[in-house]
């Protein structure tokens, strides 16, 4: 097993490093400046909605596209106007893409074969890879004779048949059932990390994201809104696309009045602007979960004003619930009230959201994106 894929030893230096990758087609411009550095031996995976450029960038790793302008490092090598096939790497897309007409293990030997490898070297490389994605039987089919899963897997072994540096996955489980897919996802990651391959993973697959990367890179309009972990991607989210994006949010729309004083409707909140920490107190279990059941605030890294964000045909039951919520609380504690309106109000909009809150503020200028979690912070 250990020699199915043979690594440099590691250094501190990102195995993989773009910069200033821009790419147009024609006057539109598919990516803007991407700068990012993969680490050896991780997981990356770039998300994003349909159109934000992530298969544009895999396809410029692999040398499939040719971007405009930046530089692309990998493993030291300034490999950026490199043809694809001088390039190290092993790609599997969406749709198989395994040769219908050879066998599995034609189709696994495949980049072996092209490189002249020994007959009894390619039978043992094909053998343990096979055995590697649990398949060890399928050699002498042909890929119509498997389930979706199963070419996907064998895609694999092809994709590593010739010990690539780097893993490139183009959206590879969208072409699955949703039970497959969640098995595969395990299989893939849990192989990755086996291995110690330096992938990067195409996907628009929220969870898909964040349950399998160690590092998020959320893209939009052919721009990185953030990179980070999925935790802090999904906890403290750069930009209000970010958090809508990554999670069920709810977005309620809060007025800046200075000095630390947010209106909701007809509710006041104090928060301390600009910081993180928690800046008001209130009674526990008012938010569920939350360590400190209070606020965190924070400025934005720009963003749209809230207003934007807001479903017009939610506002009148948000009015409605904001009354209610109102007439119904003590007028003890303003904070107290407060947090329980909020509360009231996200689970009456969206009734089925589990785990986050997202309150944002607009004033003009500057802009702030508060926010609200529950949950303990790290
Ligand atoms: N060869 C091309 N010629 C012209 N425009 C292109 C070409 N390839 C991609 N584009 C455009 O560049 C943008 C980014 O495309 P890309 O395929 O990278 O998106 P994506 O994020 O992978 O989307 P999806 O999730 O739908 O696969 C899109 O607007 C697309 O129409
Ligand atoms: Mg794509």
């Amino acid at each position: 097993m250990a020699n199915v894929i043979e690594h440099a030893s590691s250094s501190d230096e990102p195995y993989l490093k773009l910069s200033g990758i821009t790419k147009r087609f024609g006057k539109f411009t598919a990516l803007s400046s991407i700068a990012l550095a993969v680490e050896r031996g991780r997981l990356m995976i770039f998300l994003g909605p349909s159109g934000c450029g992530k298969t544009t960038l895999l396809r410029i790793i692999a040398g499939l596209e040719t971007q405009d302008e930046g530089t692309i490092i990998q493993g030291g090598r300034d490999i950026s106007r490199l043809p694809a096939m001088r390039r190290d790497y092993g790609i599997v897309f969406q749709s198989y893409a395994l040769f219908p007409n050879l066998t599995i293990f034609s189709n696994v030997a495949y980049g072996l074969v092209n490189r002249r490898k020994g007959q009894d070297e390619i039978k043992r490389r094909v053998a343990e890879l096979l055995k590697l994605v649990g398949l060890p039987d399928a050699g002498s089919k042909y890929p119509g004779q498997l389930s979706g899963g199963q070419q996907q897997r064998i895609a694999l072994a092809r994709a590593l048949a010739t010990a690539p540096g780097l893993l490139l996955l183009d959206e590879p489980l969208s072409a699955l059932d949703a039970i497959e897919r969640v098995r595969l996802r395990g299989e893939i990651r849990a192989l990755q990390q086996r291995l110690g391959v330096t992938t990067i993973m195409v996907t628009h697959d929220q969870e898909e994201a964040l349950s399998m990367a160690d590092t998020v890179v959320v893209m939009n309009h052919g721009r990185i809104e953030q990179v980070g972990t999925p935790q802090q991607i999904y906890r403290d989210p750069a930009s209000a696309f970010v958090a809508d994006f990554v999670g069920k949010v709810n977005v309620l729309s809060a007025v800046a009045e200075g000095a630390g004083r947010f209106r909701v409707g007809g509710l006041v909140l104090n928060g301390a602007i600009g910081s993180e920490g928690v800046a008001a107190r209130v009674p526990g279990g008012v938010l569920p979960g939350d360590r400190d059941a209070g606020w965190r605030w924070r400025p934005a890294a720009g963003g749209e004003p809230v207003a934007a964000q807001h479903r017009r045909d939610e506002s009148r039951r948000r009015r409605a619930a904001q009354r209610r919520a109102a007439a119904r609380l003590p007028p003890t504690s303003l904070i107290q009230a407060t947090f329980a309106a909020l509360t009231l109000l996200a689970s009456s909009l969206a009734p089925r959201c589990t785990n986050l809150y997202y309150l944002v503020a607009r004033s003009s200028p500057p802009r702030y994106h508060p926010r609200l979690w529950p949950g303990s912070p790290d």
